[in-house]
């Protein structure tokens, strides 16, 4: 068990020197990206810049400091504008290079990028890594679930292609049916997967013929630097183009305009709902998003406590809780709360605090600089309505390290019962009865996913019911997840809109448009020259193996 000397020695010594870096993991001299990708070119910025610090600190001769990474541009409005312009040239309406392109020629570029991507993991992995202060274990998963996710998006592809390359006859009418590109994509992702989140959606609206622009989030920018020419040199000119800056001068103006065709966003509702009424022709806008959660772990009192308390504090603390899908919130029966708060504390005071390059390292440091602070302050807000953290020590803020906090009993009277905390604190409530739990999911804003712990099968296979259809993903005796990423990914009320998975987000990315022509024999006499001459994209029967 921890003990307050323990956690303060812990504290003191969590940051290192310089020296005390392996050199496999050392930083290097900060990078002052000038860099950014519009219509094929990559532009060199020399105005205002973005100082990017680590959440990582280092003990130096002028006290504990954050790591200096390096600069990154901030673009105005007219570099910004200019993307979108390159995007809306190479879509040109749906008839430029890239939407009409076979489908064997989009794979083609994806693999070409794949090829280009993967060259560039080490550099990647290790300024994610620093950026966003995700142990090296984690960043390099992050890293290798994209370039899998890559594959399975161009077989997916293929899959779905051939699904398509027949005729269908109805009625007297010849049909072919395809998937068609929607337009042009402004792409956004989140700062805990930088990486994997952001090109769940990109690669999906490219690889369908959408052109792209694409803005990295405020945290975790660095680190798409080394894939500017791996895009640059994969896809036609004004594919994609990549943005750096602040939201409000780059997207906002963009936004405005109506001529983003698709809003693909993972981030906050707030944010997304400014967005999308940014827009002066919403219903020519389509949005993909994934946003907050508070998704539950409900233990009844039959349940494997081991198991429950294992799967809890991975759910609630794997990289600092700041995952969309982690445990927020936990409900344990009263008459077993007692014993699995015990274990959890143990299980909890057990995860190894640290560096992201540490062995076995599972706390970190926080990125944003406000969130110890916002932290402290539900913390707050809950101890004036009669919780307290549990855990020793939980709690202290050492710089941009916050050490996890159990906070119990916690009630509808407290800001953490309802809002998504998104860092290491983990509300526990006892609860009664079932249908307060119930009760509280259906009034809850958000409705992503629940984890429940049980062992009657009668007990689970009823509260399954009654969660699905208020979440869209409940989960057995195991934590909440994304993953594998072939399942869908999604969320009711304000968690999300539209689906991603690999076939998914493939449709969710396109339209289906068809060709149809009344079954007379000149229109077959036309379509049979058409195909054999292969004188359509879309008419063509070609298969892809
Ligand atoms: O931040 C949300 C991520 O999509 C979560 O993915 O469940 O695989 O960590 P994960």
């Amino acid at each position: 068990m921890n003990t307050i000397e323990s956690v303060t020695d812990k504290l003191a010594n969590i940051f290192p020197n310089e020296s005390e870096i392996p050199s496999e993991y050392a930083y290097g001299e900060p990078v002052h990206q000038k860099e950014y990708l519009v219509n094929g070119e990559i532009k060199i910025w020399n105005g205002a810049v973005q100082d990017i610090f680590s959440p990582v600190c280092i003990q130096t001769a002028n006290g504990t400091e954050q790591k200096f990474l390096g600069t990154t541009p901030l673009l105005t409005e007219v570099e910004a504008t200019d993307a979108l312009n390159a995007a809306i040239g190479a879509y040109k309406n749906g008839t430029g290079e890239w939407p009409t392109m076979t489908v064997e020629g989009r794979i083609r570029a994806m693999e070409a990028f794949v090829k280009a991507m993967k060259s560039k993991r080490t550099e990647v992995v290790k300024t994610l890594m620093w950026e966003i202060g995700k142990t090296i274990k984690d960043s390099e998963k992050e890293f290798d679930r994209t370039v899998e996710y890559i594959l399975d998006t161009i077989e997916a592809y293929k899959k779905l292609d051939r699904s398509s390359n027949n005729f269908q006859f109805e009625q007297g009418i010849i049909g072919k049916i395809r998937r068609s590109p929607l337009g042009v994509v402004l792409c956004m992702g989140p700062y805990n997967y930088p990486l994997n989140e952001t090109f769940t959606t990109l690669i999906p609206a490219l690889i369908m013929g959408n052109t792209v622009v694409f803005k990295p989030a405020k945290i975790g920018v660095l680190l798409h630097r080394p894939l500017l020419e791996a895009f640059r040199d994969s896809f036609p000119k004004g594919v994609i183009n990549v943005v750096f800056g602040r939201g409000r001068a780059t997207v906002g103006p963009l936004m405005t305009t109506g001529k983003i065709d698709v809003l693909a966003f993972i981030g906050t509702s707030k944010s997304a709902n400014i967005m999308k009424m940014q827009h002066p022709r919403p219903n020519r806008l389509r949005s993909v998003l994934a946003l907050e959660a508070k998704n539950p772990a409900i233990v009844l009192n039959h349940a494997d406590l081991d198991l429950a308390v294992k799967e809890c504090a991975l759910g609630s603390l794997s990289y600092n809780g700041q995952r969309c899908t982690a445990l927020k919130i936990i409900f344990v029966q009263k008459n077993v709360v007692d014993t699995f708060i015990n274990k959890f504390v143990k299980e909890v005071e057990a995860l190894k605090w640290g560096m992201p390059w540490e062995d076995g390292v599972q706390i970190t440091p926080l990125p944003e600089p406000e969130k110890p602070g916002l932290l402290k302050a539900l913390i707050e807000d809950a101890e004036a309505h009669g919780a307290q953290v549990i855990n020793t020590g939980g709690g202290t803020i050492e710089h941009t390290f916050y050490a996890p906090a159990i906070v119990y009993p916690v009630n509808s009277k407290m800001k953490l019962y309802y809002e998504e905390q998104f860092g290491p604190v983990v509300p526990i409530v006892a609860y009664d009865k079932i249908e307060e739990v119930i009760q509280y999911m259906v009034e809850s804003n958000y409705g992503q996913q629940a984890s429940i712990f049980g062992t009657d099968n009668d007990d689970v296979a009823s509260l399954t019911d009654n969660l699905i259809n208020q979440v869209c993903r409940v989960n057995i005796n195991s934590q909440c997840q994304r993953g594998p990423d072939v399942f869908p990914f999604t969320g009711r009320k304000d968690s999300g809109e539209g689906t991603l998975s690999v076939a998914d987000a493939l449709r969710t990315f396109s339209i289906r448009a068809m060709v149809a022509a009344k079954d007379i024999d000149v229109n077959k006499e036309m379509l049979t020259d058409i195909i054999k001459d292969r004188s359509s994209k879309f008419l063509s029967t070609d298969f892809i193996f």
